[in-house]
């Protein structure tokens, strides 16, 4: 087993624009294969990286001020991981090797959003059918908070995040600056990820489930937990930190592992932002739940620390929450921090108590109501795939908004796990949870409630883009939409669910 907690923590570099368009910052992003030392004792791994970078460089920019991004895939022609030409959008005749960056969370119009059939191959040789242009434009018409950026190509979404693809995108504005929150070498982004490995260092992705799939190889597998927990592309890596306030942009960047994070001296985490932006006052907690996907913007006080080193551990199951809990040897540990006894100068001295106020929006405020279904069923070759309302991603496009209308979504799982969902272009506030009688479900097929309805955690009452809608339960999101018409998609977060069917096109229409 690798040794924990020898390699400092990796801090990606922030990009800088090399041109202007019409007055605005102007990046270059090069997809490449590298090799990469993710670990001391392991010899360099095979990632594919954002200029050659494992995680890509960080993205910091401001909001309301627009950049452009020409992102260029020169990846090789064959995929390195186990490629499966049965699922929807790989198949024969498609190029192995396409991608297309979504910017996570951003309020993006259709044409730079990233569409998963938008894929594009080395050079641009190929297109997919709804590819629209190279060079993306991000508004940033939005409040500051961390999003994320990383592949979404058809059907292998997987695999190039899985490979590398993924990194930081952080929008500052005036009403955060003024909070005068610690800032940067006390802000540090944690991308959590886990993978496994090869003894020749190479990365190590299934090509089978558990039980071998007929007539079917290379095969998705329903899920994958890696045994091995990476921050911001290292393996258990340290971090050094002076006695004060840091701040960490924490994103579960893995491909369907949860973490229910803690530190191991009991020391709190003070959570101020969500998803999508700040919370309305600081929320004090000693374990946080993150699903892939999810952000949270947190203040640690190493002060009020009693011990010099401390370890960031994991206690979320696999599946989540009714699976196996982790190995508190391997993947029950993130990280260690070790408190050095010089004073930290650079960073704040209290917490503000206000930080933001967020409109509560009100159901009787929305247009509309819809309940969408989260089940289970078998595919063609008898696996199991997960489904939005019972529809695959090639029907008609059935949820269809309007340009500046409020609807609820309530979102009823009947399968045994939490499956994070994900709209893109919008942000939302959580309504509420209830829970329903699954055992009638079973039996009859209707949905009974079977308990009050729930307010969200005091760390989900802010804006959020991805929502963990927990087995038994109906969870329901109040969404406006908008500011752009078109094309985008919704999906679990989950990415082998999201590649096997859990995915699907949503139009926003004129009003
Ligand atoms: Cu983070 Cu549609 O994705
Ligand atoms: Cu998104
Ligand atoms: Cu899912």
């Amino acid at each position: 087993m690798l040794e924990k907690f020898v390699d400092p923590l990796p801090i990606m570099n922030h990009i800088q624009p090399t041109a202007l368009i019409n007055n605005q910052p102007y990046y270059e992003v090069t997809m490449i294969e590298m090799m990469q030392k993710l670990h001391r004792d392991l010899p360099p791994t095979k990632i594919w990286g954002y200029n050659g970078q494992y995680p890509g460089p960080t993205f910091r920019v401001w909001k309301n001020q627009p950049i452009h991004v020409l992102w260029k895939n020169e990846l090789p022609q064959t995929h390195f991981l186990p490629l499966d030409r049965t699922i929807h959008g790989a198949g024969q005749g498609r190029p192995e090797v396409r991608t297309v960056v979504h910017l996570h969370g951003g309020v993006t119009p259709h044409a730079s959003d990233g569409y998963p059939e938008a894929w594009f191959t080395k050079g641009f040789q190929q297109v997919g059918p709804y590819f629209t242009k190279g060079l993306y434009t991000y508004p940033n018409h939005q409040d500051a908070t961390a999003l994320w950026y990383h592949d979404h190509a058809m059907g292998i979404t997987r695999l190039n995040i899985y490979a590398g693809l993924a990194g930081m995108y952080i929008i500052h504005d005036e009403e955060e600056q003024r909070l005068d929150l610690p800032t940067f070498p006390y802000e540090i982004p944690l991308i959590i990820q886990d993978r496994s490995f090869n003894r020749d260092g190479s990365l190590f992705y299934p090509s089978q489930p558990d039980v071998p799939v007929p007539g079917v190889h290379p095969s998705a597998v329903p899920e994958f937990f890696a045994d091995t927990i990476l921050v911001n592309g290292k393996v258990w890596p340290y971090l050094e930190v002076e006695q004060g306030i840091y701040r960490f942009r924490l994103l579960n960047g893995s491909n369907a592992r949860f973490y229910r994070i803690s530190l191991s001296n009991g020391l709190p985490f003070v959570q101020i932002g969500t998803d999508q932006g700040l919370l309305p006052s600081p929320v004090e907690v000693p374990k946080l739940i993150l699903a892939p996907a999810e952000r949270a913007d947190v203040l640690v006080d190493f002060r009020s620390s009693d011990t010099d080193t401390m370890i960031m551990l994991n206690d979320a199951e696999t599946s989540f929450p009714n699976g196996k809990k982790p190995d508190p040897h391997t993947t029950g540990t993130v990280m260690q921090f070790r408190i050095k006894s010089q004073d930290s100068t650079g960073s704040l001295s209290r917490i503000p108590s206000r930080l933001t106020s967020v409109p509560t929006l009100l159901e009787k405020q929305t247009n509309k109501t819809r309940r969408l279904i989260l089940n289970r069923r078998m595919d063609w070759y008898g696996r199991h795939i997960h489904l939005l309302d019972n529809h695959l991603w090639n029907e008609p496009v059935s949820e269809n908004p309007s340009l500046w209308s409020m609807e609820t979504w309530s979102l009823i799982n009947v399968t045994d796990a939490t499956h994070p969902i994900h709209l893109h272009l919008v942000r939302f506030q959580i309504l509420d949870r209830q829970t329903f009688d699954q055992n009638l479900y079973k039996k009859e097929g209707h949905i009974v409630p079977a308990g009050p309805r729930r307010r969200p955690e005091p760390t989900e009452q802010g804006w959020k883009d991805t929502v963990r809608a927990n087995p038994g339960e109906i969870t329901r999101i109040i969404v406006p939409f908008g500011p752009y018409t078109g094309l985008f998609v919704w999906h679990c977060h989950i990415l082998e669910h999201e590649d096997h069917e859990m995915m699907r096109p949503y139009y926003v229409w004129p009003s």
